[in-house]
């Protein structure tokens, strides 16, 4: 299985990606993670990141691209993953079917599209805000996020429904209610 996880930011991409890797016995990659834990560790890469995924922008493609890229040439990906938070908009999308081929590996199976309301997004994130204090979880933040989904990820799902690919679920209820349609869907 190689799938990639798309919704607005909130939508459950890592809640959902999380069981999924571990449903299916393949990693999950998360970019997001990737990016945080670059800006903990205080590398290059990640004072380099910090100023965009603060002001709730997208990271160069050049640096997101380089993490996936090392991340899927790794042999526990050889068989499956489960992609949060990337591909983020159509250069990535393209990059990412060159990779796949230039590493061996078949091409994405299925983009499953988790489909939440902004309301519900911004309730979520400014709960985890008081929880967990992510940088980016801010009000204004949360809503430069939301626009910059809507103008340059959005897209992605004419990208994936033109090459059949694509599969939406309502990604709002119980966290194993979600789970179980994804798989649902997954069957057909
Ligand atoms: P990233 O880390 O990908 O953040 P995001 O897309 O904004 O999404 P979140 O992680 O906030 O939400 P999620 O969809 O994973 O939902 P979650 O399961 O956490 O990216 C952060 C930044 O990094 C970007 O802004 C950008 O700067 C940069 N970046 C990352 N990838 C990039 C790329 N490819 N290119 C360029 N830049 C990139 O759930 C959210 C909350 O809701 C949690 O508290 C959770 O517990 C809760 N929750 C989950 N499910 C439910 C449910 N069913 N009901 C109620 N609450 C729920
Ligand atoms: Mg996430």
């Amino acid at each position: 299985m190689r799938m990639v996880l798309l919704g607005a930011p909130g939508s459950g991409k890592g809640t959902q990606g999380e069981k999924l890797a571990a449903h299916f016995g393949i990693p999950k990659v998360s970019t997001g993670d990737a990016l945080r834990a670059a800006v903990a560790a205080g590398t290059d890469l990640g004072r380099k990141a910090k100023r965009a995924m603060d002001a709730g922008q997208l990271v160069d493609n050049e640096i997101v691209i380089g993490i996936v890229e090392e991340r899927l040439a790794q042999p526990d990906a050889a068989k499956g993953f489960i992609l949060d938070g990337f591909p983020r908009n159509t250069a990535q999308a393209q990059v990412l079917d060159a990779m796949l081929v230039r590493l061996g590996q078949p091409a994405i199976d299925k983009a499953v599209h988790l489909q939440v309301d902004d309301e519900e997004i911004i309730k979520r994130l400014l709960d985890r805000a008081h929880k967990e204090g992510r940088a980016d979880d801010k009000e204004d933040v949360i809503r430069k996020r939301i626009r910059v989904y809507n103008d340059e990820t959005h897209p992605l799902l004419d990208y994936y429904r033109a090459q059949n690919k694509l599969v939406a679920v309502p990604g709002v209820g119980a966290v194993d209610e979600i789970f179980q349609r994804i798989l649902r869907v997954l069957k057909h």
